[in-house]
């Protein structure tokens, strides 16, 4: 299911990033295979947003794929490659089924959008992203955490998604967090292997705001 609360945000100018987050970009050039060309690396990101991250890797020489929820994500992203010459495959739909096929991909990115999804459909999603990507591919799994503060103060709905009342998360809808076990469980059942996983804290001095914690791990098929 796809919040609109992303519509909105978009709509209103919110989180329409110019510039890639640094951990896609440390991500795409530690695992990109080194046997090949950049155009012929394809790279998929699921919830691509404003397009920061694919601007960066289509700037950079790579093939890219991208599917996101947001008409108006999309239309923006579509907009901002076409102004600046930049070529990527932008589509609106949901993170399964994905309409490409077997072992198509050798990098797969998630900055924070899987998360958005509840339990049933992050699994789904989690299994297309095996299947469309390639044997030695790797896949970035970028969640929250259940020790973001959000998560503590915050009420666990029977989906698996969060409602948020509080901390840095507050005004982006429900959220699904996870603890290390269920992490684990979860990518091991689809079948990756885990390449890198690190839990990441900020504590705030800010009261309001609390810690912000999420999980960065680097999957490999
Ligand atoms: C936190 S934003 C991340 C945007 C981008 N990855 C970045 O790093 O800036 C999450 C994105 O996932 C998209 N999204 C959330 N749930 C979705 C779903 N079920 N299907 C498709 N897109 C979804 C939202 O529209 C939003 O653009």
């Amino acid at each position: 299911m796809f919040n609109a609360v992303w519509n909105e945000k978009y709509a209103a100018g919110d989180s329409l990033n110019k510039y890639p987050w640094d951990k896609i970009v440390s991500f795409i050039f530690k695992f990109r295979p080194r046997n090949k060309e950049r155009h012929e690396t394809k790279v998929l990101e699921l919830g691509f947003g404003s397009g920061c991250n694919l601007w960066f890797c289509a700037r950079e020489g790579f093939d890219c794929y991208g599917i996101e929820g947001s008409a108006i994500g999309v239309k923006h992203a579509q907009q901002w490659f076409s102004k600046e010459n930049l070529q990527a495959d932008l589509t609106q739909g949901m993170f399964y089924p994905l309409n490409f096929s077997e072992e198509f991909f050798d990098l797969i990115i998630d900055r924070g959008s899987l998360t958005c999804v509840n339990s049933k459909d992050s699994y789904l999603s989690l299994q297309e992203i095996f299947r469309t990507l390639k044997t030695g591919g790797y896949f970035c799994f970028n969640p929250y955490s259940t020790r973001h503060t959000s998560s503590v103060e915050g009420t666990l709905l029977p989906t698996g998604l969060t409602k948020i009342k509080s901390g840095t998360l507050t005004g982006v809808g429900d959220i699904k967090f996870y603890d290390e076990k269920t992490i684990r469980e979860l990518v091991e059942k689809v079948g990756f292997k885990i390449k890198e996983m690190r839990h990441i804290e900020d504590h705030y001095f800010t009261p309001s705001y609390g810690t912000h914690a999420e999980w960065f791990l680097v999957l490999e098929k």
